[in-house]
């Protein structure tokens, strides 16, 4: 009795459960709902190409240490690298002298207290640092970027669909909103007059609402001045910038590579020694089938021999 009680409170649940996803359905393709600004106009990220990308990319150094003057001199007056330290510029050529000198210049100061008094204090960074944030923390970040956090840029390329090449075309997507088509010809404003990018917000459409709160960090060609004599455009810099950002999200790339591809001829040495070893041992031993038990001939001729004394047939 208490099963079938119990079945038919089950049946009641699955009913209703079924009849509530048939009614919803229903309405989803009835009244299907609105399109958004964000789905209509959002871009795809651009292509980008770098030393790093494929099976057997290697970092270019030059590059990366491009990119890290770009962070060093631009992003980092709002974002930190807190997986990245400053002795890690050893792997991408700095020495030991430049990067004492650039932890001991680096504008921003570490924490740490005064141990005369036990006040908090700041202090010179030392090599052994990580990229400090440049605000003490999430409430003075937001509160200078209106209520928007600058997030780490240690992962920054492993955190977002498209990795570098994302950052890449968002610094150089920014856009002037009013007229701004899609690729279907249809323009913004018309279609979604509503979606106007509110004070304080900057049209982007590489991001994911249209609207970021980053301010365009690299505006000018000549923002930072390359020592390479590498032309620093805007496009150039955003391209080393991601370059360095693809370094800090994975700094054992090119060694995890070498690994890769030293594995791969291992393997197929393996692969080429286990096929000599059988054609020398095997190949001949499988031609000769020798047949035994019931089947082998000689005993096939005993049994018949037994029968016939025994006068049964078959
Ligand atoms: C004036 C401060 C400021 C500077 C300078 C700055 N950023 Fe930002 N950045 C922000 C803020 C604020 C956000 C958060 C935006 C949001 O959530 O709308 C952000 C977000 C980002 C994001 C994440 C976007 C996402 O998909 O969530 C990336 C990547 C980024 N910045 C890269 C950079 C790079 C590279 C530089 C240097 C070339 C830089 N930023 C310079 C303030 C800054």
């Amino acid at each position: 009795m208490v099963r079938v009680i119990g079945f038919l409170v089950g049946l009641v649940f699955a009913g209703v459960l079924l009849i509530s996803l048939i009614s919803n359905a229903a309405t989803y393709f009835s009244n299907p709902p609105a399109p958004l600004a964000s789905d209509e106009f959002h871009k795809e990220h651009k292509e980008l190409h770098l030393a790093s990308d494929g099976p057997f990319g290697k970092f270019d150094n030059q590059q990366l240490q491009r990119g890290f003057q770009v962070y060093s001199e631009v992003c980092s007056a709002c974002h930190s690298l807190k997986l990245v330290s400053f002795r890690d510029l050893k792997h991408i050529g700095y020495n030991d002298a430049e990067i004492k000198k650039i932890a001991s210049d680096w504008k921003t100061q570490v924490p740490s207290i005064n141990p005369e008094t036990g006040e908090p204090a700041g202090r010179k960074a030392l090599s052994s640092d990580t990229f400090p944030s440049p605000f003490a923390n999430e409430v003075a970040a937001r509160a200078a970027n209106n209520n928007a956090l600058p997030p780490d840029l240690s992962l920054i390329t492993k955190a977002r669909e498209g990795g570098a090449a994302y950052v890449y075309s968002l610094l150089t997507g920014y856009a002037n909103q009013a007229g701004y088509k899609n690729e279907k010809g249809e323009e913004l404003l018309k279609a979604f007059p509503d979606a106007k990018t509110p004070p304080n917000l900057h049209f982007n459409p590489y991001f994911a609402n249209l609207n970021i709160a980053m301010p365009p960090p690299l505006t000018s060609e000549g923002q930072v001045s390359y020592e390479d004599g590498t032309k620093p455009t805007v496009d150039q810099m955003a391209k080393d910038v991601s370059a360095f950002l693809v370094w800090t999200a994975e700094p054992n790339l090119a060694s995890r590579h070498a690994a890769g591809l030293a594995v791969a001829i291992f393997l197929l040495f393996g692969a080429i020694l286990g096929y000599l070893a059988y054609q020398n041992l095997w190949h001949e031993a499988k031609r000769v089938v020798r047949v035994t038990g019931p089947l082998d001939p000689e005993n096939q001729a005993k049994s018949r021999r037994a029968k016939a004394k025994e006068g049964i047939a078959g």
